[in-house]
């Protein structure tokens, strides 16, 4: 057991659920946490969140971060708790306008040629995110012995979406003009980000992240060879220059609405772990992906947000279909700011309860 997998032990030496799912275990009760579950659905984030003149200082503000960080778990007792933080730090690092105005989203100054690109700048990256860092030291060590600390970062795909396009909610129809006429630029583009984003992450590691998610947000728009290009190759370099660093760390891949492609993913990437949207057929996933890696997912966060007995069978097929490998429960994709957080606790004692 190297150093990065003793953090992740208990004082009675059982490992946390989480962990051991990654790992390949089939766990009981089934570890789970949900995608943004920090965030606007929760009136102590709203009171928290106004204390923070604008998100990417509150981003950049380790206490306001930590304890948006911990909201969630002290509610609804999940198995894990994922950084308060933001995809969108890396631009914001590199040197990249980014703001994010109040009911639209983010806004990027959008890169229009190679000229922007030399504009950004890794040198200093990891100075400049050094708050960030302090959030998840400041976490680690408010944590329960038995939940586990998430870091993450955007896949350099959807990073790049987001930096080419300026927004999020287009048709990325700027983003896939530059990559098929100057798939030069788009290369080097991307190049830089994997190797931001390495730095980025192999700094939460260090400072006590137990697994990292990488979020494919826009994976699903690529072609199968441009898929191959920009995201698993990409996601494969990014993980072994991960790896290189800090070893044994389990990684979570999300590239959302891959389909097919979901299984290439896995097995040419070589992640731990699966995060699936909800459109992936359970029985599907658990026949072939399951036993390649650990599954996660797929509640539809649209009947989370409506809740009920609906929500509740759904839960329980899901739960069914993957309880007997490897498999963390989450959501198909983010909570939705206007989920009752009574849905939230229903969903915490139907897993609790098990299949
Ligand atoms: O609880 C958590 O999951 C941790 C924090 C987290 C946030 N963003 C906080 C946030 C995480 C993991 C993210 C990831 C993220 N950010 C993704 C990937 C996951 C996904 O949803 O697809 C993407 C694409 C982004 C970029 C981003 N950030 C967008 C498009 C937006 C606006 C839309 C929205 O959901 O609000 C944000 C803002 C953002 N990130 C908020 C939060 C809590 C809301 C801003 C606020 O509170 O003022």
């Amino acid at each position: 057991m190297g150093p990065q997998r003793a953090i992740s032990t208990t004082k009675d030496g059982a490992r946390k659920p989480l962990l051991r799912a990654l790992d390949g275990e089939a766990v009981s009760p089934i570890p789970w946490w949900l995608m943004r579950q920090a965030g606007r659905f929760l009136p102590e984030y709203r009171e928290l969140r106004s204390k923070a003149q604008n998100f990417i200082d509150f981003c950049f503000d380790p206490k306001l971060a930590c304890e948006a960080t911990l909201q969630p778990l002290r509610r609804f007792g999940m198995d894990a708790v994922i950084l308060f933080s933001d995809i969108l730090v890396v631009p914001y690092a590199l040197g990249q306008k980014v703001s994010f105005v109040e009911g639209e989203g983010p806004i990027l100054a959008p890169l229009v040629s190679d000229l922007g690109l030399r504009e950004l700048k890794i040198a200093g990256l990891s100075e400049r995110l050094s708050p960030i860092f302090e959030t998840v030291a400041r976490v680690a060590t408010s944590l329960p012995p038995v939940t586990a600390l998430i870091g993450f970062a955007g896949g350099p795909w959807t990073v790049a979406v987001y930096m080419v396009e300026g927004k999020g909610g287009t048709d990325c129809s700027k983003i896939r003009n530059l990559f098929l006429t100057k798939p030069a630029d788009g290369a080097a583009l991307i190049g830089l980000l994997v190797q931001a984003t390495a730095e980025y992450l192999v700094h939460q590691v260090r400072n006590g992240a137990e697994v990292i998610q990488i979020f494919d947000s826009w994976a699903g728009i690529l072609s199968e060879e441009e898929f191959r290009r920009w995201i698993i190759a990409p996601t494969k370099q990014l993980v072994s220059l991960l790896r290189g660093e800090c070893p044994g760390v389990p990684v979570i891949g999300f590239p959302r609405s891959a389909g097919v492609m979901y299984r290439e993913y896995v097995q040419a990437t070589g992640v731990d772990a699966i995060g699936l949207d909800s459109l992936v057929p359970v029985g599907w996933a658990a026949r072939e992906l399951q036993p390649l890696a650990a599954v996660q997912g797929n509640l539809d966060n649209q009947v989370l947000r409506v809740g009920g007995r609906q929500m509740e069978t759904e839960a329980r097929r899901i739960m069914r279909a993957l309880a007997g490998g490897p498999f963390v429960f989450n959501l198909g994709h983010g909570v939705l700011p206007d989920t009752p957080p009574e849905n939230v606790a229903a969903l915490a004692k139907v897993l609790r309860a098990g299949a």
